[in-house]
């Protein structure tokens, strides 16, 4: 433990605590977010932080306070006992977090590269609710038990009680009363988090707080802590860690997946499908079984004998080619991307300097160690291969990494070599940000082959700050009605750890759907930043038209009202590469502090205007949503609720509830493609407002972004745009309650 305290110096945007065995370096940084450091921990080398560390607020001193020292900046006040536990409050005094004295264990073995571990045990407030800890299956709530941050490919499909799956990060988002806060502990190591739920004392003043507890099994005890609304938290967050990457907007379309196309003449019959059936159709993803031999950047040309034809084909009818990357490279003397991976020493070594050799779908493989900055831009160059076959974007798998194994754990040696940017350490350490670290190289490398097109990458396994090179999706989520709900509480989860781009595979990566589940599965995903089927090799189909004429109908409608929404969604893209709000939000986003919101986990915003309700149970024609304040309408039936409160709506087969908030500007498509301004009424009284951002879809020209306000006036709805005389679009207003 530290031991008690000595003394205090104060540095920029704080200062040093000084403990008979440790020390603590508290640094407010411009933004308010906090970092703290045990032990000599600075804030760099990161995996995490884009860019270095943001400034110090020098506003922020350390001065003497009753029982040890106190660091006062506008956000938050830190306070230090002198035995080492340290508080976070707010600017009025409430308590968000007390981190009691930190613990470490020498380590036993003292070999070279022996790190100690160390626990951390935390308290929040009696109410306090957690959510984050990167894609979780069984939240979008975490509740009370252990979770692990090792990202794991759980092997065959996952169910909501598997944990972990494959991106896990040190990272909560803690909402109470009090306030809320984000903590992120910026350590890659293995670790386990253990959340317990507090207790209010009903009237006896005795609450017994949230508990958590990290324990890590190496690596410095650092972390981060950014208090504020969820929008400022995910703002200060994105800032901190860097800005979702801005899909193309045809990344925002429908997309069909499949593991098993298994021919060009499959794919060409698949898209003439969804052509002659006039469903839009966005992307056509290749898997594995389009490589020569499950050889990464290879093709199997028996089966895909002109892949670039193919393309231009399919790009002649608006739909993309999206390639699957696995990192393993099949261990073969002779085969291109093998040598040249040899040539450049790029692959992971053992503690004897020879090759870690694994086993993935081509056979015998080698892992591209991504943690050297050299190796990137040999895999980054990799790519041209893909742009020379057509694709327009690419998913990247398997990259926990994954290494089959009959028992174990199915990835790299704990004592594999990574170059880690230079300073060397082992797979303990580089594990959990070879997906990270791979996302950077795919990404930095499809910029420099294309630098007039935005990178379309979405990824597997992933870190804290993945989302600065895209986006990633379920995994193989099993098929059945507890898949669904785990469909859910990744993408709220994975939102709030500042990864706003994902969604699941659509109707469960195994077997086969019933008609009514894989309805309601894309029901809820048309709502959903990423917006594609995909199945296993050895499942069932997964084209609307595959379920009977009733669900190809509400499909096809789903489908639709997505492509008429399609100007609120790029909006909401957007935004959240300017904000980090995700497009996708929990109900309690604008309201954290209403408790039964909080407990939500069935519903979500789709940002600011629109509240979907997906049908998570079988045989649900109806289903009671939990409304946050003010007044919403139902998008069908126009009829006005007011919330706070729960209603009760009808759910048919066609479709799922969608609310809209009394007031919004929603910008929305014609058929003919211009944009429509839909206005739901105002509630008496009140403003309502929207904004549109348009660009070209692709490049990297600056939007334009305009801003739009309605009210009512004399009894009618109007809208104006902000800056301008005129609102400049037809107005549709919605709602009208009068
Ligand atoms: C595992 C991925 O999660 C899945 O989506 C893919 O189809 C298979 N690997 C085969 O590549």
């Amino acid at each position: 433990m530290p031991g008690p305290a000595e003394g205090a110096d104060p540095l920029p945007g704080g200062g040093l605590v000084r403990f008979a065995r440790s020390t603590l370096r508290v640094r407010v940084a411009a933004g308010g977010a906090v970092f703290c450091g045990w032990d000599g921990a600075e804030p760099e080398p990161s995996y995490a932080l884009d860019g270095g560390c943001p400034d110090a607020d020098t506003r922020a001193v350390i001065e003497p306070d009753k029982d040890g020292w106190r660091v006062v900046s506008e956000r938050i006040t830190v306070l230090v006992s002198r035995h080492g536990a340290v508080e976070f409050r707010t600017p009025g005094g409430l308590l968000l977090r007390r981190d009691l004295p930190p613990r470490w264990w020498d380590p036993v073995n003292t070999a070279e590269g022996a790190q100690p571990r160390w626990v951390q045990r935390s308290e929040t407030a009696a109410d306090a609710a957690v959510f984050g800890l990167g894609g979780r299956a069984s939240g979008p709530r975490l509740g009370e038990g252990t979770y692990r941050l090792w990202n794991t490919d759980p092997g065959g499909a996952f169910e909501p009680q598997t944990d972990p799956l494959y991106i896990t990060m040190p990272l909560q988002l803690v909402v109470a009363d009090a306030g809320s806060h984000l903590v992120f502990h910026d350590n890659t190591w293995d670790g386990r988090v253990t959340l317990r739920d507090g207790e209010e004392g009903a009237g006896s003043g005795h609450d017994r707080p949230g508990g958590c507890e990290t324990r890590m099994d190496g690596g410095p005890l650092r972390y981060w802590v950014i208090p504020g609304t969820p929008a400022r938290i995910l703002a200060s967050w994105t800032a901190l860690t860097g800005r979702p990457a801005l899909p193309p907007r045809w990344a925002l379309g429908y997309q069909h997946s499949r593991w098993g196309f298994g021919t060009a003449a499959e794919v060409r019959r698949v898209a003439a499908g969804y052509r002659e059936r006039e469903l839009p159709l966005s992307a056509l993803h290749l898997d594995i079984d389009h490589y020569d031999g499950h050889r990464v950047f290879t093709v199997d040309r028996e089966r895909f004998p002109d892949l670039p034809a193919l393309a231009e084909e399919l790009r002649g009818h608006g739909v993309r080619l999206v390639s699957i990357v696995d990192p393993a490279v099949k261990l073969e003397p002779g085969n291109a991307v093998h040598d040249s991976g040899v040539a450049a020493e790029a692959f992971v070594r053992d503690a004897q300097g020879d090759p870690v050799r694994g086993v993935v779908w081509p056979g015998d493989a080698l892992f591209p160690d991504f943690t050297d900055p050299r190796v990137r831009t040999w895999w980054g160059g990799l790519y041209a291969e893909r742009l020379t076959q057509g694709f327009a974007g690419v998913w990247h798998d398997m990259n926990e990494p994954v290494s089959f194994a009959a028992f174990g754990d199915t990835t790299l040696p704990r004592s594999a070599r990574h170059a880690l940017e230079g300073r060397g350490g082992d797979h303990r350490e580089a594990h959990n940000v070879y997906g990270l670290t791979m996302a950077r190289a795919g990404h930095e490398g499809l910029r420099e082959l294309r630098p007039d097109s935005r990178p379309f990458l979405f990824s597997r396994s992933g870190w804290a700050g993945m989302q600065r090179y895209g986006g990633t999706w379920s995994g193989d989520v099993s098929t059945g009605w507890p898949g669904l709900r785990s469909s859910l509480s990744l993408v709220l989860g994975l939102g709030l750890c500042g990864v706003p781009y994902s969604g699941p595979d659509v109707g469960g990566f195994t077997g086969s759907p019933s008609p009514e589940l894989y309805l309601r599965w894309f029901q809820m995903a048309a709502y959903f930043p990423f917006f594609r089927t995909h199945s296993a090799i050895d499942a069932g189909h997964r084209e609307p038209w595959r379920f009977g004429p009733k669900v190809l109908e509400a499909a096809g409608a789903a489908m639709r009202e997505r492509e008429r929404l399609m100007p609120y969604l790029y909006t909401l893209a957007h935004t959240a590469r300017r904000s980090g709000a995700p497009y996708v939000r929990p109900v309690w986003w604008g309201d954290p502090e209403d408790r039964k919101l909080r407990a939500c986990g069935d519903a979500f915003l789709l940002g600011d205007a629109l509240l979907v309700a997906p049908v998570l149970e079988q045989g649900a024609t109806e289903r009671a949503v939990r409304l946050p304040r003010g007044l919403w309408y139902d998008t069908v039936t126009g009829e006005a609720y007011q919330g706070p409160g729960q209603v009760l709506l009808p759910a048919p087969q066609e479709r799922v509830p969608v609310l809209a908030r009394a007031g919004a500007v929603v910008p929305v498509a014609e058929e003919d493609g211009t944009v429509t301004l839909e206005v739901w009424a105002p509630a008496p009284g009140r403003d309502g407002g929207g904004t549109l951002v348009t660009d070209a879809g692709d490049g990297w020209a600056e939007p334009r972004v305009e801003r739009f306000t309605s009210r009512v006036s004399d009894g009618e709805v109007v809208v104006v745009r902000e800056e301008h005389d005129e609102v400049g679009y037809r107005v549709r207003v919605r709602g009208a309650a009068f």
